[in-house]
């Protein structure tokens, strides 16, 4: 080897190090001050991950810990009724009237790109008598109608239009727009909700995912567009669901577009840390050595029944095949994820129903501790006031003028759609 070629080595050996000397601690500075019981109020990077560092003990579960309706119940309000949740990326939403909608644990939702480009959400039921008001999962829409009786919203979720209503004396328009969810948007473009009423928390603390994402390349929309997104429903409880959040994408690095070269060396020397998992259902992870990264959420339906959504993105344009391809191979994976994930769960819930759980990957034992944690801090407070508390739940409309009207819309008999059905399930949340 003569020097030129030693002198460039060295260059590129001092390069690496320095590098990593400035990127690493970026994200692993952000685990420390995490490494501990999180509050109900943050969404939380590191509950998941802290585990590298933590102590793990054993948690009592209940007994219907997988199974149960009633956990399922507590759940829904202890954990997807007042914790921020990362839904998205800004990048989904290109032009006003843009919107995805949700289910999350038994919540109807939906997100929507307003006329002032702020992404809002709203609980997905009509005002009027709990129809959904999206027409399809995602779509663009500068006007929501409901199709039951035509009552229609803007993006902002004000009501435009009310047929029947709008001349009934004390009928204010003003005081029945869509229910709003609390949102936020991250300055990386992660959008996060809250679906708490009283809103008795902060914003969410966003600085660890924007570190990461900064870290990765993923930081904004113009530059880290989304570009597909796709679902499997899964028939498993989403507390199983936390390796789906740290999958292993190493075998996809061959199968789509690689990155300049240098950037795939220092990538390598850096280690496979390319995942950013947020606490209770979603992670963002880069496929590593490429320029796409992708996002993955569980939406709990049921005790038996997880939506896995994947989102994916990539930091450089690239074709509609290059798309498909790596959009193809990732949900592939999924796929497979997913299946193990199915024969476990029917394997925990079959044999002995005693909801003994085996031994788990560090990550997740972390995980069930957290939600056991909330779920217990739940039940005290529920003690504590004598009843149930649902931080998610609104008061239903006390109006006289309102009630009139409905009776004079039904005795119109202004049934636009005859045949669609309202069920009670509809009204339940
Ligand atoms: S207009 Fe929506 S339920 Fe009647």
């Amino acid at each position: 080897m003569d020097s030129l070629s030693a002198m460039l080595l060295a260059f590129l050996a001092g390069f690496i190090f320095l590098y990593q000397r400035w990127s690493r601690p970026i994200l692993w500075s952000t685990k420390l001050p995490f490494a501990r019981k999180p509050t109900s109020t943050q969404p939380n990077t590191i509950t998941l991950e802290s585990s590298i560092h933590g102590v793990f003990k054993e948690p009592n579960l209940p007994p219907d810990w997988l199974v149960g309706n009633q956990t399922f119940e507590l759940e829904k309000r202890a954990i997807f009724s007042k914790t921020w949740i990362c839904l998205a990326h800004r990048s989904r939403f290109r032009k006003p009237g843009d919107y995805q909608s949700f289910t999350l644990a038994g919540f109807p939702l939906f997100l929507i790109l307003s006329k002032d480009s702020e992404v809002r959400a709203f609980h997905n039921v009509c005002r009027h008598r709990a129809y959904t008001i999206t027409k399809k999962e995602s779509g663009t829409t500068p006007v929501l109608g409901c199709r039951y009786h035509g009552w229609s919203y803007n993006t902002f979720g004000a009501l435009i239009k009310a047929p029947h209503f709008d001349s009934v004396p004390g009928f204010d328009k003003a005081q029945n727009g869509l229910f709003q969810i609390s949102a936020f948007t991250s300055g990386s473009g992660f959008v996060f909700v809250n679906l708490e009423v009283a809103m008795t928390v902060g914003p969410p603390d966003v600085g660890p995912l924007d570190a990461f994402a900064g870290r990765g390349g993923l930081a904004t929309r113009d530059t880290s567009p989304w570009v597909a997104g796709e679902v499997i429903e899964g028939t498993f409880n989403w507390k199983l669901g936390v390796k789906l959040l740290h999958l292993d994408t190493q075998r996809l690095e061959k199968g789509v577009a690689p990155a300049p070269w240098l950037a795939n060396l220092i990538s390598r020397f850096q280690g496979r840390q390319e995942s950013c998992a947020l606490f209770p259902t979603t992670s963002v992870a880069t496929i590593h050595g490429t320029r796409w990264w992708y996002m993955v959420n569980l939406l709990p339906l049921a005790p038996e029944k997880t939506v896995v959504r994947c989102d994916l993105h990539c930091s450089e344009p690239a074709s509609k095949a290059q798309v498909d391809k790596a959009m193809e191979k990732l949900m592939l994976l999924l796929q497979e994820n997913v299946r193990e994930i199915e024969v476990e769960y029917r394997t925990l819930t079959d044999a002995a129903r005693d909801t003994h759980m085996p031994s788990a990957s560090k990550k997740s034992e972390d995980h069930r501790t957290a939600i056991l944690d909330r779920l217990q801090d739940h039940v005290k407070l529920e003690k504590a006031q004598g009843s149930q508390i649902h931080p998610a739940m609104r008061k239903r409309r006390e109006n006289p003028q309102f009630e009139q009207a409905e009776q004079l819309c039904q005795s119109l008999d202004c049934v636009a759609s005859a045949g669609v059905d309202i069920s009670s399930k509809a009204l339940a949340w």
